[in-house]
C-alpha cells in the first residue's frame, strides 16, 4: 500500500524521488520521506508525517543536499502510527544505510527480540526498522549490499518490497521483493525502481518486470536481478503504453473528475483491436486454448471491491451469452472456503491495480488447486498478470484516484468481451448474434459521452444533499451491482453511510430504515426490458415513496412512470439491459465526487485507504 521509488544516475535525485513520490502518493498518503546520498557521500534523509506536502514543505525551508543516489517512500501505515518516527525510510549500520519497505514482514516481533538480545536499539514502532538493522549487520558483515539483502530475505515471512542504500556503495541501490510490487525502469545512463511505472513514467517508458522472490541491484550503467538464492535471472522488458501526461490531472480538479471524463475512452480502449468484422479477437486467451475454454464446466471470478462488483456484471453476461455458471467470490474469502475447483474450473480474477494481495493469494491458490486461471487487470507489469496463464489487460489508462471509476467500466467491458468469446467457443451464439451484441457494445462510449451531460445537474443535487447522513441505493438484476457501487463511491469518498440493495430485497427488511426525507437512488431497468422489472421496480418506487423517502432515478429516457414517481430522474439513452449498467453507473460516480467535494473532502485521497491494497 506504500508507494516506493529508487534512482541511481547524474541527474538530481531529489528531484526525480519527489517526482515519482507525487505520482505514488495515492498508493499512501500518511506520510513520506527520502534519503540522498550527496556529492561528499554522505547519507541524509528527511520524513514527515502528513500527506507528501508536509515533506516538500520542510525541504523548502530546510534543503537537504543533493546527491546522485537515492529512495523515496510514501506510507500507508501498517505497523505502527502514522508519525515522522515511522515514517520511512529507517536506518541501519549507524545511520550509513537507509531502507524503505512495502508489505508487513509477519515474524517482525521474533526478529526485533534478536536483534534487542544483540544490543542493537530501535526508534520506531514500525516492522521496517527490523529490516534495515539486520541489513546493516549483514552489510558490516559481507561488504555487499546485495548479498547482505539476500541474507535477509531468507529470514523474513510476510509480503514486502524493499529498497536499501548505503553511504559506502554510492550509484547503487538494491531492491527485493515478495508479493509486493516493484518495476525497473531503464533509462540512458541513470535506472529506476517504483512500485509502479508511474514512479519513473516521466523519464523513461521502458521498464523490466521483477518476479516474485527476486533482487535486483540498479547502477547508473547496469541492471543485474538474481533470484533469493543469487541466481541470475532474465527479466522480461515492455513499453509502457502511457506517457506522463495520462497521469497528470490537465486541468480538471481532481483526478477522479478526469477519470471520469475518461469513462468513454476506457470502454472504446478496451473494445479496440479486440473487435474485428464484428467477430470477438482475443489472442491473448491462446495461452489457455479455445478447446480447454469449450470444456470447462464452471466459472469463479474472484476480485474485491469495485472489481468484485464488475464480476458480478460479467456473471450476468456469461451465464446469458455463454450458459456456464459462475460464482463471484470475495478473494479474501475464496480460499479459505475449501473451493471446489480443478482443472475444469476458469478462475478469473479482476484487478485494476494487478497487486491486491487478497486476489494475488486468491489466484496462486487457484493455480496450486489445478485451475486455469485468466486476469482481467489494468496495470503492465503487475504481480497478477504474472501468476496467471492468460491475461486481458483494460486499457483505462492509469487510474490515479483511489476511488475506482473508469476501471470499473473498462473491467465491465472486458469480461463481456470474454463472454461474448466463450458463447463462440462454446458455439452458444452464433456469428450474427454475437456480432448484435459486438455493435451494441461498441455504441456504449457515445452513449457514455451523452450520460456525462448529466454533471451539472447531478453536482445540483448532490450540493443540496451535502448534511445527509444516510442513502440508499436499489437496483434489480443488473442494477443490483450498479446499487452496490453507488452506495461503495458514497461511503469511501463522502463518509456517508450508504448501503446497495437488490431491489426484490426491501419487503424482507430494508424497507423499515426507510422514514421521510430518506434519499434513496434507485437503478431502474428499461420499460422495454424483455424480464418485464421494470413494473416491478417502479411499484418499489411506490412503496417507497408512500413512506416518505425522496427517490432519485437513474432511468432510461422517457421512461414516463419513472419521471411521474420520482423526485428527480437522471436520464441514461437507450441500451439492451445487459449494457445498461455501463451507462447508470455513471451518474452514481459523479454523485459520490460531487458530495465529497461539496462537505469539502479530498475526493482523490479519502481518509484511511489506499489504492491499491497490498496487504491482506
Ligand atoms: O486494484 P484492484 O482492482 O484489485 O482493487 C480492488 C479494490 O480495492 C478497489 O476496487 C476498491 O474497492 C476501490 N477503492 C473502490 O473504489
Amino acid at each position: 500500500m506504500c508507494g516506493i521509488v529508487g534512482y541511481v544516475g547524474p541527474n538530481s535525485s531529489l528531484d526525480v524521488l519527489l517526482a515519482g513520490l507525487s505520482r505514488l502518493e495515492y498508493r499512501g498518503y500518511d506520510s513520506a520521506g527520502v534519503a540522498v546520498l550527496d556529492r561528499a557521500g554522505h547519507l541524509g534523509t528527511r520524513k514527515r508525517a502528513g500527506k507528501l506536502v508536509a515533506l516538500l514543505d520542510d525541504l523548502e525551508v530546510e534543503p537537504l543536499r543533493d546527491g546522485e543516489t537515492g529512495i523515496g517512500h510514501t506510507r500507508w501505515a501498517t505497523h505502527g502510527r502514522p508519525n515522522d518516527g515511522n515514517a520511512h525510510p529507517h536506518l541501519g549500520d549507524n545511520g550509513k544505510l537507509a531502507l524503505i519497505h512495502n508489505g508487513i514482514i509477519e515474524n517482525f516481533s521474533e526478529l526485533k527480540q534478536e536483534l534487542l538480545d544483540a544490543g542493537e536499539t530501535f526508534t520506531s514502532e514500525t516492522d521496517t526498522e527490523v529490516a534495515a538493522i539486520m541489513v546493516g549487520r549483514e552489510f558490516r558483515a559481507t561488504g555487499d549490499l546485495a548479498e547482505a539483502m539476500r541474507r535477509v530475505v531468507a529470514r523474513l515471512e510476510g509480503a514486502f518490497t524493499l529498497l536499501v542504500m548505503h553511504e559506502d556503495v554510492p550509484g547503487v541501490v538494491v531492491g527485493a521483493r515478495r508479493n509486493s510490487p516493484l518495476v525497473i525502469g531503464l533509462g540512458d545512463g541513470e535506472n529506476f525502481l517504483g512500485s509502479d511505472v508511474a514512479a519513473f513514467v516521466e523519464f523513461t517508458r521502458r521498464a523490466l518486470e521483477i518476479g516474485q522472490d527476486q533482487i535486483v541491484t540498479i547502477r547508473p550503467d547496469s541492471v543485474v536481478v538474481t533470484d533469493f538464492d543469487g541466481n541470475d535471472v532474465e527479466p522480461r522488458e515492455f513499453e509502457v503504453e502511457w506517457d506522463a501526461s495520462a497521469a497528470e490531472k490537465g486541468g480538471w480538479s481532481s483526478f477522479m473528475a478526469k477519470e471520469i471524463s475518461e469513462e468513454p475512452e476506457a470502454v472504446a480502449n478496451t473494445l479496440l483491436g479486440r473487435v474485428v468484422e464484428g467477430a470477438i479477437h482475443l489472442p491473448e486467451l491462446d495461452p489457455i486454448g479455445d478447446d480447454v475454454l469449450a470444456s470447462i464446466d464452471r466459472i469463479v471470478v474472484i476480485a474485491c471491491g469495485t472489481a468484485a462488483y464488475a464480476g458480478l456484471l460479467g456473471k450476468y453476461a456469461i451465464e446469458k451469452w455463454a450458459r456456464i455458471p459462475v460464482e463471484v467470490v470475495l478473494s479474501h474469502e475464496f480460499r479459505y472456503s475449501e473451493p471446489v475447483i480443478g482443472p475444469r474450473t476458469l478462475v478469473v480474477s479482476i484487478s485494476q491495480s494487478g497487486e491486491t494481495m487478497d486476489t494475488l493469494m486468491a489466484v496462486k491458490y487457484a493455480s496450486q488447486a489445478g485451475a486455469r486461471v485468466l486476469s482481467i487487470c489494468n496495470t503492465q507489469g503487475a504481480t497478477i498478470p504474472r501468476e496467471s496463464e492468460a491475461v486481458i489487460y483494460t486499457h483505462a489508462g492509469p487510474e490515479v484516484a483511489v476511488a475506482s471509476t473508469k476501471a470499473f467500466v473498462a473491467q465491465v467491458t472486458a469480461l463481456y468481451v470474454l463472454g461474448l468469446h466463450l458463447a463462440r467457443v462454446r458455439e452458444r451464439l452464433s456469428a450474427h448474434q454475437i456480432a448484435e451484441q459486438v455493435s451494441e457494445l461498441q455504441q456504449i462510449p457515445a452513449k457514455l459521452a451523452d450520460v456525462l451531460v448529466s454533471s451539472e445537474r447531478i453536482k445540483q443535487l448532490a450540493t443540496w444533499m451535502a448534511d445527509t447522513r444516510s442513502v440508499l441505493f436499489l437496483g434489480r438484476h443488473v442494477g443490483y451491482p450498479v446499487a452496490l457501487e453507488g452506495a461503495l463511491k458514497l461511503k469511501e469518498l463522502a463518509y456517508i453511510h450508504a448501503e446497495g440493495f437488490a431491489a426484490g430485497e426491501l419487503k424482507h427488511g430494508p424497507i423499515a430504515l426507510i422514514e421521510p426525507g430518506q434519499i434513496v437512488f434507485v437503478v431502474v431497468p428499461s420499460p422495454r426490458d424483455p424480464l418485464s422489472l421494470h413494473p416491478k421496480v417502479i411499484s418499489n418506487i411506490q412503496e417507497i415513496k408512500a413512506r416518505g423517502a425522496r427517490v432519485i432515478a437513474i432511468a432510461e429516457q422517457g421512461d414516463t412512470a419513472a419521471i411521474a414517481l420520482a423526485d428527480e430522474v437522471i436520464p441514461i439513452p437507450l441500451a439492451p439491459p445487459l449494457f445498461e449498467p455501463l451507462l447508470a453507473v455513471v451518474p452514481l460516480h459523479i454523485f459520490g465526487m460531487e458530495l465529497a467535494s461539496a462537505k469539502g473532502l479530498d475526493v482523490d485521497q479519502p481518509r484511511n485507504l489506499a489504492k491499491s491494497v497490498t496487504v491482506e
